[in-house]
């Protein structure tokens, strides 16, 4: 039978498995979508602060998400993992970016949590498939990494090379309910999809004034420009050309050391076909007319 949700699903409350920055963020989203929220975390301190938190945000993240359930969910703490989890559908993990800690967490909230609850990570650099050592039922935990709701409300969906695909299906078209926009990982990656793009921005912005290029302020400045401008990287591609994107691609190739042979592998395949990008009528997206 595939994977649908519980039919109560939106009379479970929804867990939150670690209380910090994101935890607490997180917790907002689902209370400000009508989802009760249920906290735990080890440290009393985390636990209230983040219930405050939550409440307070809750208006703040209705708004920022187009958000207007029936009613707002409730926020509760729980000082034992075993009543927070009693009933819930879904348990997200937001503890310390550990294996050994969220193999153990893990191994407790198989353990713990309502036999068709989702267990989900959500670690920024280590795929599931590495925390279900000591999970009895890996087909219900896959990663589903936030980034800083609601502002940031891309949600990234990445199995754990077990999961039921009904599970993160059904998770696809539930975060819509909640004003997140998710996307599928499509293979497991060690970083998710703009955690990587990230890291590519921050280390050539980094050498770039490390090597007396430019200064910080300049880079703030044209990076503006080119935010403002709102022109995303494959589309750029099209319009300047993928030939010459791969000529460029070439010449750091030959000058720098280092630089992966994927990119130009995939350049390639598209120059190969003719798919030049707008001047071609097609490049990675189509053109037509
Ligand atoms: N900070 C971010 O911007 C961000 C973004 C995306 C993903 N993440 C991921 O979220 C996770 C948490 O990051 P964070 O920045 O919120 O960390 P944090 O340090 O702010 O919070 C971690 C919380 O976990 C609690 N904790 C520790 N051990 C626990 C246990 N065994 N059980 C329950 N609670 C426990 C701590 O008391 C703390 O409140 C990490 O995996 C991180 O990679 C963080």
């Amino acid at each position: 039978m595939p994977y649908t949700l519980p039919a109560d699903v939106d009379e479970r409350p929804v867990v939150i498995d670690g209380a910090g920055t994101l935890g607490r963020q997180i917790a907002s989203v689902y209370a400000a979508g009508g989802s009760d929220v249920r906290i735990f975390d080890l440290s009393v301190e985390q636990r209230e602060a983040a219930r405050e938190y939550a409440e307070e945000q809750i208006p703040e993240t209705q708004r920022t998400l187009g958000l207007r359930p029936a009613r707002r969910g409730r926020v509760e703490v729980a000082d034992d993992l075993q009543e927070a989890v009693a009933g819930a559908w879904m348990v997200i993990e937001a503890v310390p970016e550990r294996i050994d800690l969220k193999t153990e967490v893990f191994g407790d909230l198989d353990r713990l949590a309502e036999p068709d609850a989702i267990l989900c990570s959500n670690s920024s650099s280590i795929p599931t498939s590495q925390m279900i050592g000591k999970v009895e039922r890996p087909e219900r935990v896959l990663n589903t990494h936030y980034q800083q709701p609601p502002e940031l409300n891309a949600v990234e969906l990445m199995s754990c090379g077990k999961t039921d695909e009904g599970v993160i299906e059904a998770l696809m078209e539930k975060f819509l309910r909640y004003g997140l926009v998710p996307f599928r990982v499509r293979r497991e990656s060690d970083g998710f999809i703009f955690n990587r793009i990230w890291a590519a921005i921050k280390r050539e912005c980094l050498m770039v004034v490390e090597e007396g290029v430019a200064r910080p302020e300049d880079v703030d400045a044209m990076w503006e420009i080119w935010t403002r401008a709102g022109v995303p990287p494959f589309r750029l591609m099209d319009r300047v050309g993928l030939d010459v994107v791969l000529a460029i691609e070439e010449h750091y190739a030959e000058v720098r050391d280092g630089i992966p042979e994927g990119p130009r592998k995939l350049l390639r395949e598209y120059t190969d076909e003719g798919r030049l990008g707008v001047k071609t009528g097609g490049g990675f997206y189509d053109y037509p007319g």
